[in-house]
C-alpha cells in the first residue's frame, strides 16, 4: 500500500549543523530510490541524502542554506504501492556497507526513514561537486576536475558534467584527454552478448556495495598505474608466539591474537620507516600523512568492505587484535559507521584464513599502497647447511608507481617480512 514516509537526516557521524547545499528534487517530483534528494556540505564532506524508496516528493522541508543534523525532516515521500523502502545503507567512497536503519520513533502520521547517505571525504583533485555527480561523471567516464562549475562558489553541477560530455562529444573535450573512458582510450564498446542463446542463465543485480566497490576499483585500476611485489616472510617464531599467548589466556577474556593484528603492527613500522608508503597524491604535491591509520578488507555476505584503525600506532596488540575483530562483526552485520571506513593510510588484504599463494591488490586510492596477505604454509628453506620446515607467509604488496619505486617497494616489503619474522624490529 502507498504510504508517505519521512525522510530524515540519518546518523552522519561527526557532522552536526550541515547547510544545504543543493536540492535536487521538488514537491511532486518522482524519485526513484537512491536519486539523490538533497544534498549537505561540512568542512569535511559532502553527503548526499538519497531516497530510501521510490515515489513522489509530496512536501519539501528544508530550502537552501538550512542547516541538519541527524534527524532533521528532509521531505515527505509518498512511496509507490508495490515498493517498500529499502534497509537504510551507509555509503562511503571508496567502499562501504549496508545499514540497517537507525530505530525510529514511530510518529503519527507518517513512517520515519532514515535513509542512504553517499558521503565524500576525500573530494577528486580540487574539484568542487556532490557525491552524486562525482558519481554521475565517473559513470559517463568524465574526470570531473576537468569540468568547470557553475554552482555557487564554483560548485560543479549535474548539468556541468552533461555540457562537458556534449562539448567532448563535439571534439572539444577528448583530445584534451577530459573524458577518460572509451572515448580517451579509444576502446571497443562493451561486448553486448546474449548470453542465453549459448544455453540457461539467471540474472542477480548487483548489490549497492558492490556498486559502489566496482565503480571504485575500475578507477583504482584504470587510474593508478600499480606494480605488485612479492616476499616471503618467515612467520615460524611468530605464529608459535601467537598460538602459545592465546593457549595461556584461554578462557580469561584477554582478546584472541590474530595475525592480522601483528600485520598491522608491523605496517605502521614500516610506514614509520619509509614515509612516502604513507602518502596521498594530490596533483603535483605528495600529501605525507603524520598519522597511522590502518584499513583492513573485509568480507561480508553484502561485498567487501574496508574498515578502519586509527591511530593504530598507539595501540598494543591486544587492542589492535580486538578492534580489528570489532570492527569485522560489525561489518558483517552491515552496521559500520561512515568515520569507520574514511581516512585510511594504507590497506591491509589479507586472504590468509582462506588460502592462495600471492595477488596483486588494487591500490585503494587515495592511497598509495596496500599489503595483500595469503596463507602461511610449511616451506623448505635452506640455512646454509640443510632444508629446514619454516612458517611462509607470502605477502603482495601494490604500490602506486607515481610514487613508490621498485627499489622502495622492494624494500619496504623486505622490512615487513624481517618485522614479522622478529617483532622486536618494530621496536627499533
Ligand atoms: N595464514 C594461515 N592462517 C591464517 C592466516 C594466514 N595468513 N590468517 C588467518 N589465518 C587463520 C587464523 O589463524 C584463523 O584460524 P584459527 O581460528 O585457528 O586461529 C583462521 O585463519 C580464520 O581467520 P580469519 O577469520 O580470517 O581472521 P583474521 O583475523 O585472519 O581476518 C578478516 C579477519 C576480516 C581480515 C577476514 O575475516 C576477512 O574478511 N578476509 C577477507 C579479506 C578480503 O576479502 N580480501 C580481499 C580483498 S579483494
Amino acid at each position: 500500500m502507498s504510504q508517505i514516509i519521512e525522510v530524515r537526516v540519518p546518523d552522519i557521524g561527526d557532522f552536526k549543523d550541515v547547510p544545504v547545499i543543493e536540492i535536487a528534487v521538488a514537491a511532486g517530483q518522482r524519485v526513484a530510490c537512491d536519486d539523490a534528494l538533497v544534498t549537505l556540505e561540512s568542512d569535511k564532506a559532502t553527503l548526499d541524502v538519497p531516497a530510501p524508496a521510490a515515489g513522489v516528493v509530496s512536501e519539501l522541508k528544508v530550502k537552501l542554506g538550512d542547516r541538519l543534523a541527524e534527524g532533521s525532516l528532509i521531505l515527505l515521500l509518498q512511496t509507490e504501492a508495490s515498493k517498500t523502502e529499502k534497509p537504510a545503507a551507509v555509503a562511503v567512497a571508496p567502499v562501504s556497507t549496508a545499514q540497517p536503519a537507525p530505530a525510529a520513533a514511530p510518529q503519527p502520521m507518517a513512517t520515519t526513514v532514515a535513509p542512504a547517505l553517499a558521503v565524500e571525504t576525500a573530494p577528486a583533485g580540487k574539484a568542487h561537486a556532490s557525491p552524486s555527480v562525482r558519481r554521475f561523471a565517473r559513470d559517463l567516464g568524465v574526470d570531473v576536475t576537468r569540468v568547470p562549475g557553475s554552482g555557487p562558489k564554483g560548485r560543479i553541477l549535474h548539468q556541468d558534467v552533461q555540457a562537458y560530455v556534449k562539448g567532448a562529444m563535439a571534439g572539444g573535450g577528448a583530445a584534451g584527454g577530459g573524458v577518460s573512458g572509451g572515448a580517451a582510450f579509444d576502446l571497443l564498446p562493451w561486448p553486448k552478448v546474449d548470453f542465453a542463446k549459448y544455453g540457461p542463465v539467471e540474472t542477480r543485480p548487483l548489490s549497492r556495495i558492490q556498486k559502489i566497490s566496482a565503480a571504485n576499483l575500475a578507477r583504482n585500476w584504470v587510474m593508478v598505474p600499480a606494480v605488485s611485489y612479492r616476499e616471503d616472510a618467515d612467520i615460524t617464531e611468530l605464529e608459535a608466539f601467537r598460538l602459545k599467548v592465546n593457549e595461556e589466556n584461554a578462557g580469561s577474556g584477554v582478546p584472541k591474537l590474530t595475525l592480522l593484528a601483528f600485520l598491522i603492527k608491523a605496517v605502521v613500522a614500516a610506514l614509520k620507516r619509509f614515509p612516502d608508503f604513507n602518502s596521498s597524491l594530490d596533483g603535483d604535491t605528495l600529501v605525507l600523512k603524520q598519522y597511522f591509520h590502518v584499513a583492513f578488507a573485509a568480507d561480508t555476505p553484502a561485498g567487501l568492505v574496508v574498515p578502519v584503525i586509527r591511530d593504530a600506532d598507539c595501540k598494543g596488540i591486544f587492542e589492535l587484535a580486538a578492534e580489528a575483530a570489532a570492527l569485522a562483526k560489525k561489518a558483517r552485520e552491515g552496521r559500520l559507521m561512515p568515520g569507520e571506513m574514511a581516512g585510511a593510510c594504507i590497506t591491509i588484504s589479507s586472504l590468509g584464513g582462506i588460502g592462495g599463494t600471492g595477488f596483486a591488490p588494487i591500490v585503494n586510492a587515495p592511497e598509495v599502497a596496500i599489503v595483500g596477505a595469503n596463507k602461511s604454509a610449511i616451506k623448505p628453506v635452506w640455512d646454509g647447511a640443510t632444508f629446514v620446515p619454516r612458517l611462509i607467509l607470502p605477502l603482495s604488496l601494490s604500490a602506486d608507481h607515481r610514487v613508490i619505486d621498485g627499489v622502495a617497494a622492494t624494500r619496504f616489503n623486505l622490512f615487513l617480512a624481517q618485522a614479522l619474522a622478529d617483532m622486536r624490529r618494530v621496536l627499533l
